[in-house]
């Protein structure tokens, strides 16, 4: 049995993490401000893991909470481009100074590796696809260049340190208890349940942008085999399905699992969006031995059930 410290454990990524090393026995501790994360996430796992409310960018206690951590699933940030663009130094405190006191603090715990949630938006817009690691990155907004400076950060501490580090590229996650109240969620958790409602959603562009949507459990998988495979300290891995589907595409399927008919409203593009992505899942597939086991389709339905029973 290994222990896991979760940063931004009481988030959506972070909870299913969280709740699948509880189901494979292992010994878990969450840290989260709850600044984007709710408590009820973390309410079931109360006794079995242990929660400590702090913020990881204020790294004073950060040594004490690692202590004895055998790894760091490192998932704790503001993660929003559209709030980065509003406040990109209250998102630089918690996206690349939090990074580097997990770092600095996991190096200090003897950690044995620290594994990072980085994002697709360290690539912007650039019209090659699909995105592979070996990629120039050419981030769009402040939350790209924070993904990216915290992704070097990473690295430099297993250079300079010894510190064992993974990067992962997240591309668009949905699943259950992503939070779907704010106008920054992510857009199949506001757009499902707006059809449930029979609502109108919000298309920021024509709706032809296109996204390489993963559902969260195939994240999990990816952070889990990223701890302990060998041999891949310092490096990046695109986390995704490998394919791409439109947004118009994407509310066409909702209507249909849904039986709804439920036409968007379309309106301007948002600055800092990239118009399509799509990630090369190789390098991960051959080096982590990562496959997505969760279909886009089949993560939808669970999505869309899960929202039925919880809105
Ligand atoms: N959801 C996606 O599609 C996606 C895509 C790419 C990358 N990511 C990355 O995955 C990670 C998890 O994202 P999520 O979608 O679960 O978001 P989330 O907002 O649900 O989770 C982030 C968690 O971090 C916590 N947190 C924020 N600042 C903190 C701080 N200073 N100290 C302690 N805790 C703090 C929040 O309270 C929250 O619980 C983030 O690092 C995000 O950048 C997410």
């Amino acid at each position: 049995m290994a222990v896991y410290v979760v940063t931004g454990g009481g988030g959506f990524i972070g909870s299913h993490i969280v709740e699948e090393l509880l189901r494979r026995n292992q010994t878990v501790r969450v840290i989260d401000n709850f600044s984007t994360g709710k408590r009820e996430n973390v309410e079931p796992f109360e006794g079995t893991a242990e929660i400590i409310e702090a913020d990881i960018a204020e790294g004073q206690n950060l040594p004490r909470f690692l202590k004895g951590a055998d790894y760091v699933i490192h998932q704790a940030a503001i993660p929003s481009v559209p709030k980065s663009i509003l406040d990109p130094v209250k998102s630089h405190h918690a996206n690349v100074n939090g990074t580097l006191q997990v770092l600095n603090a996991s190096r200090e715990a003897n950690v044995k590796r620290v594994v990072y949630a980085s994002s697709s938006s360290v690539y912007g817009d650039s019209p090659t696809l699909p995105k592979h690691e070996g990629m120039m990155p050419n981030p769009l907004s402040p939350y790209g260049a924070q993904k990216l400076f915290a992704e070097i950060y990473c690295q430099v501490f297993s250079r300079a340190y010894g510190l064992e580090t993974v990067s992962l590229r997240y591309f668009n996650v949905f699943g259950p208890r992503q939070d779907s109240t704010s106008q920054y969620s992510g857009v199949l958790a506001l757009f499902i349940p707006a059809v449930l409602q029979s609502k109108r959603p919000t298309i920021y562009g024509d709706g032809l942008q296109s996204r390489d949507f993963t559902y969260v459990q195939n994240v999990v998988e990816a952070n889990l085999v990223a701890c302990t495979v060998p041999g891949v300290a310092g490096q990046v891995f695109n986390v995704a399905c490998g394919d791409r589907i439109t947004v118009n595409s994407m509310l066409q399927q909702i209507n249909k699992i849904t039986g709804k008919d439920i036409a968007p409203i379309y309106a301007d593009p948002r600055p800092g969006d990239i118009k399509h992505s799509q990630a090369d899942i190789t390098r991960a597939k051959e080096h982590l031995g990562y496959q997505p086991k969760i279909s886009f389709e089949e993560g939808l339905r669970n999505t869309i059930e899960w929202y039925r029973r919880n809105l």
